[in-house]
């Protein structure tokens, strides 16, 4: 059901891309959401990315990682909010903070499950604290601000899979039932997450255009962010399940699960990042701009469905939201 829902908009924007540069009507005004998942370490599904150990894994290290990386989005978007004159986009780099400041509260959360259930947590906060004080956080401001504008295309590259692939995303996967996982509150987080990511996609890249746009220390970022979360991370979502079960190290049944995963991850015909090598690299077009990859029909298509009053997954979870007004959106 969903999935055909999901292809039916993907027909009708293949026949109607057009570049869209400057701020998306439908994202004009991006909420900050507040959410309780009430996460209870008894409820995780340990393979709940398609019943894969290995594929999961990597979206278990991510979440340990990324909880980093929207700190230091968050820490460069409040400097940068300061210099920033135009008030729409003032309010907007308000929203993006709001929003990484509760996917950040919401994955320590959830990543204090993954250690309640013997997953390598502490040891990869460690890795991760060495990574970022000693290496990131000391980077100069640009850098940062680029750093920042290469972590949100990653982002938004994943949300993008996530809402229009068919075959490996997250938010297709429950429409089937060997592939449907019962753990409701993880399939929400990440739901959620992708959501935002897609919601705000444009906002970093457009601080930095604004206050830089020197294309080369653009792509200096992008090389960083590359190889963090396609090297980094992928290497702690490879040693995960090794640090987690060792037995993993001498079972047959764990290599099938492997081949699996990587279509799922980095396969050609649908994998994550395996099917979306050109949106990746895209960001190294002198004209590029995250909006020439339109998603606002799914967002639109993906909000209702998930946050609908009687049957979004969503829902359970709501708290409430609120838009930051523009005359207050330099508080
Ligand atoms: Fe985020
Ligand atoms: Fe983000």
């Amino acid at each position: 059901m969903l999935t055909q829902v999901v292809r039916k908009i993907f027909l009708t924007r293949s026949g109607n891309e057009t570049a869209c540069k400057q701020h998306n009507v439908a994202s004009l005004n991006i909420p900050i959401r507040h959410f309780d998942f009430k996460f209870d370490k008894d409820e995780l599904d340990s393979k709940f990315y398609f019943q894969t150990v290995l594929g999961s894994a990597y979206w278990q290290a991510l979440s340990i990682f990324l909880t980093y990386g929207e700190d230091l989005v968050i820490e460069t978007a409040r400097f940068h909010r300061d210099l920033v004159i135009d008030p729409v986009l003032k309010q907007r780099v308000t929203s993006l903070i709001g929003q990484e400041a509760i996917h950040s509260k919401i994955h320590e959360e959830w990543n204090e499950i993954l250690k309640d259930n013997r997953f390598p947590v502490t040891l990869y906060r460690f890795l991760a604290d060495k990574v970022f004080d000693h290496i990131f956080l000391r980077f100069p401001q640009p850098m940062k601000l680029s750093l920042m504008a290469a972590i949100e295309h990653f982002t938004a590259v994943i949300a993008q899979h996530m809402m229009v692939n068919t075959d490996s995303s997250i938010m297709a996967m429950m429409d089937n039932p060997l592939t449907r996982t019962e753990d409701n509150k993880t399939m929400a987080l990440w739901m959620w997450h992708m959501l935002e990511e897609s919601e705000h996609k444009d906002i970093a890249y457009d601080i930095y255009q604004v206050l830089s746009g020197n294309y080369w220390l653009r792509v200096s970022g992008f090389v960083l962010a590359l190889v963090t979360i396609l090297g980094l991370v992928s290497l702690g979502g490879i040693m995960l399940p090794y640090l987690h079960s060792p037995r993993y190290l001498i079972s047959r049944r764990y290599y099938n699960d492997v081949k699996d995963s990587l279509k799922l991850l980095v396969g050609r015909k649908y994998g994550v990042f395996g099917s979306n090598w050109h949106h990746v690299f895209d960001y190294l077009r002198r004209d590029f701009h995250p909006n020439d990859h339109d998603t606002t029909e799914y967002l639109e298509f993906y909000k209702k469905y998930l946050l609908d009053p009687e049957k979004g997954l969503l829902t359970p979870y709501f708290i409430k939201e609120f838009v930051p007004p523009l005359r207050t959106a330099t508080a």
